[in-house]
């Protein structure tokens, strides 16, 4: 089956594994993660990147940096995975869910700016599939709300919007790093921000409350457990090894990708139904996986999906038989009105375009989307 996952691990990440091994130190605590986060930050030219055990517990860990808890509210987009939204009950905070502008995953600003109340104390934006949103007027809306700006850009790793990484445009920005990922190492995850305080709680909230500077609410017992709360959200040695050789992978990654989307684009130019969703200006795809539009109501995106994958092609839309999260059970409570994001994810399928796809592979998924008649 032809999915959005390739395993791109060769000599170079063995090479990282085997001096890591070495050290016979491989906890998270290990001086391997620290070289990790210097590379990211330098990657991204952040402040600060801090590395966790997965892209779920970065999230969890920055709900608790920002002490956000009961009777508080997080805004969210309905269209965001579970893995968005699960770190939010853990704390037993609000859902608040916002609609989808028509063609993205950004946020409708009148829906955010209604749907914002005196409990709102995060906005976490989720772009999917590695495509630029409306993340700067949402930066501007929160900044003027004084309301923390999180985005999970799990699958944007190198995605360029106005000319900068994204994931740098907000107060954090969080990653995944799980194996499907563009920088992956097995399981893991890591925040980017160029703020201090937020990096040294994240640093505490990894490493069970722990104080680690003097920008800790107990600058006095530095080392000491007991003082503040946290967890364990460390990640090991081996798997920053890992995203040390992974780092340098990534822009040749992203060309090949690209590469493989233009082929897929131009081979599927004169087919009516479907088209490329809109790319936002200045912005830069990094097609974690190719993100289609059905534009006809004579088709809808489980029965193309069902085809494809009888031809060996798993959309993930598809695979995750996407749909607004509140239409599952445990996020039933936040229901709200939200048209963009149910008619979005009726309308979007993705195609897999990852550096492992052969000449035939991409002739394959032409074909398939090709094959399709009309009443899909
Ligand atoms: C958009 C998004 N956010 C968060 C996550 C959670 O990341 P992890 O699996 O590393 O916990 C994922 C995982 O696939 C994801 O796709």
């Amino acid at each position: 089956m032809l999915e959005n996952k390739y395993i791109n691990f060769d000599k170079y990440e063995m090479f990282e594994i085997q001096k890591t091994f070495k050290t016979r130190k491989l906890a998270g605590t290990s001086e391997v993660v620290t070289q990790y986060e210097y590379k990211l930050a330098a990657f991204f030219k952040v402040k600060h990147a801090i590395a966790l055990s997965s892209g779920t517990s970065s999230l969890h860990a920055l709900l608790y940096a920002y002490n956000i808890g009961p009777g508080d509210e997080v805004i969210l987009s309905p269209s965001a995975p579970v893995m968005s939204a699960l770190p939010i009950l853990a704390v037993g905070a609000q859902i608040v869910f916002v609609d989808n502008t028509k063609e993205s995953f950004g946020f409708d600003i009148d829906d955010l700016k209604n749907k914002t109340t005196k409990r709102t104390k995060m906005i976490v934006s989720v772009p999917m599939w590695g495509y630029a949103i409306n993340s700067g007027e949402i930066r501007d809306y929160a900044k003027s709300q004084n309301i923390p700006f999180i985005e999970d850009v799990s699958h944007c790793h190198g995605s360029i919007d106005e000319g900068k990484y994204m994931g740098t445009f907000c107060d954090a920005g969080f990653f995944s790093t799980q194996e499907r990922k563009l920088i992956s190492t097995g399981e893991g995850g890591f925040v980017i921000t160029n703020d201090d305080k937020v990096a040294n709680r994240l640093i505490e909230v990894r490493d069970f409350g722990k104080p680690v500077s003097e920008l800790s609410r107990f600058p006095d017992h530095i080392g000491e457990y007991g003082y503040l709360f946290g967890l364990n959200f460390r990640i090991t040695a081996l798997s920053a090894a890992i995203g040390i050789a992974q780092i340098d992978k990534l822009n040749k990654k992203i060309e090949s990708r690209t590469k493989n989307a233009n082929r897929i684009k131009e081979s599927i130019s004169d087919i009516g139904w479907l088209r490329e969703v809109a790319i936002k200006n200045e912005s830069q795809p990094n097609y974690y996986a190719m993100l289609l539009m059905i534009t006809s109501e004579d088709y809808n995106n489980s029965s193309v999906g069902k085809r494809l994958f009888d031809s060996g092609i798993v959309s993930d839309t598809y695979r995750f038989k996407i749909k607004p999260l509140y239409k599952m059970p445990i996020f039933k409570k936040f229901a709200s009105d939200c048209p963009n994001s149910e008619s979005l994810l009726r309308k979007i399928i993705t195609l897999p375009t990852h550096e492992g796809l052969t000449s035939d592979d991409l002739a394959l998924i032409v074909k398939s989307v090709k094959s399709m008649e009309a009443n899909v």
